[in-house]
């Protein structure tokens, strides 16, 4: 079977003078779990925007491997293999069942697997209670369960998370890193942004650093700062 894979190459990414970072080669593919660091303004967002195909770097190649690249080069890439979940959730005007199951694929699954999940869904997010609230009424740690709730559905090949608990209690993050740990199971390639070190760091087995107009890569995995520490035991 065709891993799904995207390769980024002699990348420069750079704003008008300003140049935000460079880098040789990267890639990304299913099974990966990678953790992206870097400070506030250092170019976590625009590196995982630049992987899902919604930007387009200043100089390099973005290769996609294993997908129809063409069709799902766009920015709306939910019905794609690959997803990129904004750090400030998109979510559509109606109630949170609507948005759960809007723009679902439904020659994935059947109508009863699709059921299923939505509600295994629903109940990992504990949306349960918030079924018929409007999504543009919630809390911004509601909304980000909603957004990855609905990501886990659709189960994508490569879901890039992007500051998943930065909105969140101790009690939603423990929910969130419950649903990133399955979709690990389940094969996704991640990359999971955060500007520190979290509960979600231990999930991870690559590191990706910016610092220095650069992305550094490595397979050391820095140590959780004591009080950013959850008490989640993975899997694993
Ligand atoms: N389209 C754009 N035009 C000009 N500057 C941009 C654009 N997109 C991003 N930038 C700038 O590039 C820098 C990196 O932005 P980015 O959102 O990628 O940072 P980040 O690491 O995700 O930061 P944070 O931790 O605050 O989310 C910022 O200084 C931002 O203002
Ligand atoms: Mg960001």
């Amino acid at each position: 079977m065709i891993m799904v894979k995207v390769t980024a190459k002699n990348i420069l990414v750079q704003f008008k003078a300003r140049k935000l970072f460079t880098f040789n080669s990267l890639s990304f593919c299913e099974g990966d779990v990678i953790y992206l660091q870097g400070d506030n303004g250092s170019g976590k967002s625009t590196l995982m925007k630049l992987l899902a195909g919604i930007i387009k770097p200043c100089s390099g190649d973005v290769i996609a491997e294993g997908f129809a690249a063409p069709k799902w080069w766009q920015p709306n890439t939910l019905l794609g293999k690959a997803v990129y979940l904004h750090q400030h959730a998109y979510l559509f005007d109606g109630n949170v069942e609507y948005n759960l199951r809007y723009a679902l694929p439904k020659d994935k699954f059947s109508a009863k697997q699709l059921q299923q999940r939505i509600n295994q869904a629903i109940d990992m997010a504990q949306l349960g209670a918030l079924l018929h609230s409007n999504a543009t009424d919630l809390s911004g740690g509601e909304r980000q369960r909603l957004a990855l709730a609905r990501a886990w559905i659709s189960q994508p090949k490569l879901l890039m998370l992007d500051e998943p608990i930065s909105n969140m209690d101790k009690q939603s993050q423990k929910l969130v890193l419950a649903m990133i740990n399955q979709l690990k199971q389940e094969g996704t390639g991640l990359i999971i942004s955060s500007h520190q070190t979290c509960g979600l760091t231990a999930l991870c087995k690559k590191h990706w650093h910016i610092t220095d107009n650069n992305v550094v890569a490595s397979n050391h995995i820095p140590s959780v700062e004591q009080s950013q520490e959850l008490q989640y035991v993975s899997a694993n």
